[in-house]
């Protein structure tokens, strides 16, 4: 855990198996989240929170002739990330772990800015998006990517499966984060001062057509998810142990033949 008063109690955590959720998130949705996503030869562009480089390795890849500076506060995460794109042999990404509310960057040092994943934790997105604004030049672009487990819905429809997500969007609420974010992007990019904010909703939906889905998404992405809340779901009493477990194998259910699941990403652009 780590002490920024503005992003405090990552609910998720820095354990081994987050951060293999966050990477098979990322490869699993990387043609969904990254489509549009390119950056031009001696760019150079900032990717906040970039975790343990899930989301840099698709960018780095994408836009090898950019330049990509990669921050965040976990020095467990930078290394692992640092690694990644050392196997992978990229040469165009330098990491460093800053706060983004205390970057150490001068303002106006990027063409562009790349944030997943990572708003939704914080208790003032506002004030990050200032910050954020702060360092890129006029007329650069900023990229956010966020969730919203609110766009979630499946078959079979389970009480028990909703309780379970309803639990972690309370939890994340109160760490002070805010998992329906993703609906909120383009009021947040607009009230920041940002110019032509655009939002894509990407609806990932998984039925039996798509084992591969069934695997990345839907059971170790979202369901590795939700599962990883139990202990703070049982500590606060939330739901009782044979609930929480029974609206997992609810959810799980959702992964069979004849079950479908969906939720929705949103992608959004703006202007400096
Ligand atoms: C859910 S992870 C997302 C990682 C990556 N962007 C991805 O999509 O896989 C959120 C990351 O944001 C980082 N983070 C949170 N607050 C931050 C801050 N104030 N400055 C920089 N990074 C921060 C966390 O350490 C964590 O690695």
């Amino acid at each position: 855990m780590y002490s920024n008063s503005n992003s405090q109690n990552y609910i998720h955590g820095y354990s081994r198996i987050e951060q293999s959720r966050l990477t098979d998130q990322a490869q699993t949705l990387s043609d969904i989240l990254h489509e549009g996503t390119r950056y031009c030869e001696n760019e150079s562009i900032l990717e906040v929170g970039c975790g343990v480089g899930a989301q840099t390795l698709h960018l780095a890849q994408n836009s090898p002739a950019a330049r990509f500076t990669c921050i965040d506060i976990s020095t467990d995460s930078l290394n692992e990330a640092q690694q990644k794109i050392k196997v992978a042999g990229m040469k165009n990404v330098t990491f460093l772990k800053t706060d983004l509310f205390d970057p150490i960057f001068p303002p106006h040092s990027f063409d562009h800015i790349f944030v997943c994943f990572v708003l939704e934790h914080l208790s003032s997105p506002e004030t990050a998006l200032d910050h954020l604004k702060n360092l890129l030049k006029p007329g650069g672009s900023i990229t956010v990517i966020e969730g919203d487990h609110g766009s979630t819905f499946f078959s079979p429809q389970s009480t028990y499966a909703s309780k379970t997500i309803q639990c972690l969007i309370e939890l994340q609420a109160r760490y002070r984060g805010d998992s329906l974010i993703g609906r909120k992007l383009y009021p947040l990019l607009h009230s920041a001062g940002f110019t032509e904010p655009s939002v894509t909703p990407k609806m990932i939906y998984v039925d039996a057509n798509t084992p591969s889905m069934i695997e990345g998404f839907t059971k170790n992405t979202f369901i590795s998810m939700v599962a990883g809340i139990k202990p703070q779901v049982l500590a606060s009493q939330m739901m009782s142990e044979q609930d929480f477990d029974r609206g997992l194998d609810d959810l799980l259910k959702t992964t069979a033949q004849d079950g479908t699941f969906c939720y929705t990403f949103f992608k959004a652009t703006a202007i400096k």
